[in-house]
């Protein structure tokens, strides 16, 4: 479907098409390449952490942050059920069990009480996210992971540059990763990385991205032997990818300062319709507005109609998140029944609206008007 207004574009320019278009031109180095060094230094530097290790997505990432850090058989990992199903696959992947905690109401991500009624003697690692560009209650999931002697590993993905109190998200755990899918912040099509202060777990990240094999040199254009370790997978971001990173990151305040304002603008315009709930943070929240998600408070019923009338007009809405343990691999083919009341209720009640830094005022005021029309209109 074509839309008038979709849920994102991508903001872009041509110094993306200029770093990538070089790399093509040179001939050399389209796989691996200094590009992706220089990339991982750029988001060490954004964010104050020692090392960042690329991947080729934010699945990926999380695969092989649970995998270095040994999290397998028997094993748990406290997740949350709201959010993208790549959250609560990755303990699966390494054997894992994904126990989901519940979210609260304010940030929508994982609540620190439920998250500390769910730990048992098998929990070795809490994973939060920080959904759609808020940071969630990091710090108080720090306490509680700190108190179980337990991992914390921050699922980033939507939320490069928000910030709790001037510290950014993915600086808080042992670990964190980030997406660059196309939606995100910054984007390059598919990509992903982790971030750490650990020199170990940087080490075995790099094994683990590249068949488990020790890389003093680049394996392109060196002759000699290198061994093979550990087992390892290609998670590689290629240098094509990475050259796009670069161009991205160099925009990625202005990008964010674009998301911020567009957001201003549309809380502006639909604070005066009750019928609905804004999305707001704590003091000392930085929200970066990778999602713009408003809160239907009659419940599903009306939050569906929404999307459609809204549909009807061409502008692109999504439920943001349906729960995991509703998707019917977790229901009826892992057999999961859980007793999450905040978050059913409010998968019933969240509808994403669009937001991307190149949002004019004249598509905001349209958005924002046909939402107010169907509430006085079609409320009835
Ligand atoms: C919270 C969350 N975790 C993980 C991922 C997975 O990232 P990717 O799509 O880059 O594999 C996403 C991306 O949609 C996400 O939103």
């Amino acid at each position: 479907m074509s839309w008038n207004i979709p849920l994102f574009k991508i903001f872009w320019d041509e110094q993306d098409a200029e770093n990538v278009t070089e790399v093509i031109r040179s001939g050399m180095n389209w796989a691996t390449g200094p590009n992706v060094q220089e990339f991982e230094a750029r988001i060490t530097q954004y964010l104050g952490i020692e090392y960042a290790v690329t991947f080729n997505s934010g699945t990926s990432a999380l695969h092989a942050i649970l995998a270095t850090y040994g999290i397998g058989e028997g094993d748990e990992v406290i997740v949350p059920s709201f959010t993208f199903i790549a959250t609560a696959n990755a303990p699966l992947f390494v054997g894992a069990k994904p126990v989901f905690a519940d979210i609260e109401e304010k940030t929508y991500g994982l609540d620190p009480e439920d998250v500390e009624k769910k730990i048992t003697s098998k929990t070795k690692a809490i994973m939060p996210i920080h959904y759609g560009g808020s940071p969630c209650f990091i710090r108080e999931l720090e306490q509680v992971a700190e108190r179980h002697n337990l991992l914390l590993i921050e699922d980033a993905a939507e939320s490069i540059g928000a910030q709790v109190d001037g510290k950014k998200v993915g600086s808080f755990g042992d670990a964190a990763i980030f997406s660059f899918c196309a939606p995100k912040v910054i984007t390059t099509g598919e990509g992903g990385a982790v971030v750490t202060n650990s020199k170990e777990v940087y080490e075995n990240l790099k094994l683990m991205r590249s068949h488990g094999r020790f890389e003093p040199a680049d394996y392109f254009s060196t002759s000699e032997y290198l061994e093979y370790v550990t087992l390892g997978y290609n998670f590689r971001m290629s240098n094509i990818t990475a050259a796009l990173g670069i161009a991205q990151f160099e925009k990625v305040d202005r990008i964010i300062e674009m998301r911020r304002r567009n957001a201003e603008m549309m809380s502006a315009k639909l604070s005066k319709i009750p019928e609905i709930e804004l999305p707001h943070s704590p003091d000392g929240f930085f929200h970066i507005y990778q999602m713009y998600t408003i809160k239907v408070k009659e419940g599903q019923g009306k939050r569906d109609a929404l999307s459609a009338y809204l549909a009807e007009k061409g502008i692109m809405t999504k439920v943001y998140f349906p729960p995991v343990h509703f998707t019917h691999f977790y229901k009826n083919k892992l057999g999961y029944n859980c007793d999450l009341p905040v978050t059913d209720r409010l998968s019933g009640q969240v509808l994403t609206l669009p937001m991307y830094p190149s949002l004019t005022e004249e598509e905001i005021n349209y958005i924002t008007d046909e939402v107010a029309i169907f509430f006085l209109h079609r409320n009835r």
